[in-house]
C-alpha cells in the first residue's frame, strides 16, 4: 500500500504509523540493507522502546518487517548496533547460518522512577533468519551499569587494527571504547572526549569508522558524537571529530569541533556496518528533540534522511567530512531537462515555478557569490535560504514555512551556518524537497542543513535572488520528480 495522509513524506522512511526516532542497528547483510529504529508501537509519543525493522535493496524502497526487540525484563530497547558475526566468534551461529547479532542499551524504567542512577545497561540478541526473529541472550546484560546516569548508544564493529570486536559507548561527557573477542565479555580500553568537542547536553549515538581523504592514500578516523541539547541551532545535534585510531585509542588534533548538518533534523545518525564496496553510508533521524513530541503528523511520527554517503575531502589544508545523497538515489529521480538559461541581473530576480508536488529534486549550479533563494505557495507560506559567500554565512528561515506554532522551539529565529571553506567559483546546490523536510546540500555536501516543514499546501515556486554585483547565469537548473517509496 502507500500513504498519503498530510505530511507523509514520500520518498524519506517512515514508520507504518506510531513513533520513531534513533535509526538503530544499520548493518547489510546477503544484499539487504537492514533498517532498525527506535520504536513505541502504542503512541505517536515516545515511550518504552522497541526496535522496529525494515529491510531494502537499495535503501530507497523499503519494506516494513514485523517488531525486532521487544522490552524485557531489564528494561526498553535503547539505540545500538548490529553485526554480523561471520566468524561465529559468539557461538551463536551454526554450520549453515550466519548469527546478526544485535547490541542495544536497556534502560530499566523502574531503576529510574525509584531514584537510582544505574539503570543504562547492555544487552545483546541474536538472529538465525535475517533479522526476523530475535533471542535475546541469557548471560544479559553483558555490560553492568559502573555509576554512569547516561550509559548508552553502543555501536560495535570488527576492529581489523586490534583483531577484535569494538564497542563505542557513551557516558554522558565522554567516549568509552571497549573491545571483545566474542561479543559477550567486553574490556573497557580507552576514553576520549572529556576536553574535547562540545559539552551543551549528553553524549549519544557515537560511530568511528576508517575513511581515505580523496585523491590521496591517507586514511584518518571519523567520530560522530550526537549531543542533545547544545547543537548550534538549538537541541539536537550531531558533531564529528578527524583524527587517528591505532586499534584501541581515539586522538584527535582537531581544534574546533565539526557538526555534520548545520540544519535542527539530522540527529542520532550512524552508518552502515559491512556496506559493498567499502561505501560509508549514512543515515539520520529527521528530528531534534527540542519539539520531536510536537510535530503537526497525525498516523505517526518522524522521518529518516535520505540515506547519504561520507567522505572526506581536503579543502584549504583541512579534512572536512561530506555528506551527499548516495548515487543510487539517482535512480529514484526522473529524468528532467535543464530550464533554458536563467540570466538574473545583480540585485533581480526569477520566480522558477515548481511542478512536482513537494516531492522534488533541485539542482543548479550557483555562479555568484551571494544569492538568496524562497519558495512560496499561494497560501504565503514560504522558506528561504541566502548564501552569502562574502560574509561566509548561509541563514535559513522556516519562521513562516506553514504550520510553526505548535513549539516554541520549533523556528524562535533563523538558522545560520558558517560556510568557512566554501570555494569561490561555481558551487553546486541541491534541495530535496518532501512533504515535511526540506535537505539543502551545497557544494556536493560539504556544508548541509536537513529541517522539517510543514506548509499548508505545496510550494508553488522558487525564486532565485541575485544577490550580487555580477550577472548570475544558471545553465543548467532542473526540477526532477522523485520516486515515492511506498
Ligand atoms: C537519542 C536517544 C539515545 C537513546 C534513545 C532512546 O535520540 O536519546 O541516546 O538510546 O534516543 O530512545
Amino acid at each position: 500500500g502507500y500513504y498519503i495522509e498530510p505530511y507523509r513524506p514520500q520518498y524519506h522512511f517512515t514508520p507504518e504509523e506510531k513513533w520513531m526516532n534513533d535509526p538503530n542497528g544499520l548493518v547489510y547483510k546477503d544484499s539487504l540493507y537492514h533498517l532498525f529504529y527506535q520504536y513505541y508501537p502504542d503512541s505517536t509519543v515516545w515511550g518504552p522502546m522497541h526496535w522496529g525493522h525494515a529491510v531494502s535493496k537499495d535503501m530507497m524502497k523499503w519494506e516494513h518487517k514485523p517488531i525486532a526487540l521487544f522490552p524485557d525484563e531489564h528494561g526498553y530497547i535503547f539505540s545500538g548496533s548490529a553485526v554480523v558475526d561471520h566468524n561465529n566468534t559468539s557461538g551463536f551461529g551454526t554450520e549453515d547460518k550466519t548469527a546478526m547479532v544485535a547490541i542495544f542499551t536497556y534502560h530499566d524504567m523502574e531503576g529510574e522512577r525509584s531514584g537510582a542512577t544505574n539503570y543504562q545497561t547492555q544487552g545483546i540478541a541474536y538472529s538465525l533468519d535475517n533479522g526476523d526473529s530475535w533471542t535475546k541472550y541469557e548471560g544479559n546484560p553483558i555490560i553492568g551499569n559502573p555509576g554512569f546516569k547516561d550509559f548508552r548508544d553502543p555501536k560495535v564493529f570488527w576492529n581489523n587494527e586490534a583483531e577484535s570486536w569494538t564497542m563505542l559507548l557513551v557516558a554522558g561527557d565522554h567516549l568509552q571504547i571497549w573491545n571483545s573477542t566474542n561479543l559477550k565479555e567486553w574490556e573497557k580500553v580507552s576514553e576520549f572526549g572529556k576536553d574535547q568537542g562540545a559539552h551543551g547536553g549528553v553524549w549519544e549515538c557515537p560511530d568511528l569508522f576508517p575513511l581515505k581523504v580523496e585523491g590521496t592514500d591517507e586514511v584518518k578516523w571519523v567520530l560522530l558524537i550526537s549531543i542533545n541539547r547544545g547543537a548550534p541551532n538549538g537541541g539536537s545535534g550531531t558533531q564529528y571529530f578527524i583524527g587517528d585510531f591505532d586499534g584501541t585509542t581515539f586522538t584527535t588534533d582537531q581544534v574546533e569541533h565539526k557538526w555534520i548538518d548545520l540544519g535542527r533534523d539530522n540527529y542520532a545518525g550512524v552508518t552502515y556496518n559491512d556496506a559493498p564496496n567499502n561505501e560509508r553510508v549514512f543515515i539520520g533521524w529527521m528530528s531534534n528533540w527540542n519539539y520531536a513530541l510536537d510535530t503537526p503528523t497525525e498516523k505517526w511520527r518522524s522521518a529518516m534522511t535520505v540515506p547519504r554517503e561520507l567522505t572526506l575531502r581536503k579543502i584549504d589544508d583541512e579534512v572536512m567530512l561530506f555528506n551527499y545523497p548516495l548515487q543510487s538515489f539517482e535512480r529514484h529521480v526522473a529524468m528532467a531537462y535543464p530550464e533554458s538559461v536563467l540570466e538574473i541581473l545583480p540585485s533581480r530576480k526569477r520566480i522558477m515555478p515548481l511542478k512536482y508536488g513537494n516531492q522534488s529534486k533541485i539542482q543548479f549550479t550557483l555562479s555568484v557569490p551571494n544569492a538568496q533563494m524562497y519558495f512560496k505557495n499561494t497560501n504565503g507560506d514560504s522558506v528561504s535560504i541566502d548564501i552569502d559567500r562574502e560574509k561566509k554565512l548561509v541563514t535559513f528561515d522556516r519562521r513562516k514555512s506553514g504550520k510553526v506554532s505548535f513549539s516554541d522551539e520549533f523556528s524562535p529565529g533563523v538558522q545560520q551556518m558558517k560556510i568557512k571553506n566554501i570555494p569561490q567559483g561555481p558551487i553546486e546546490i541541491t534541495l530535496l524537497l518532501d512533504h515535511s523536510s526540506l535537505e539543502l546540500f551545497i557544494n556536493e555536501g560539504q556544508y548541509v542543513m536537513t529541517n522539517q516543514i510543514f506548509p499548508n499546501d505545496f510550494f508553488r515556486a522558487l525564486t532565485i535572488v541575485n544577490n550580487s554585483e555580477s550577472e548570475l547565469i544558471i545553465e543548467d537548473f532542473t526540477e526532477h520528480k522523485v520516486e515515492r517509496m511506498w
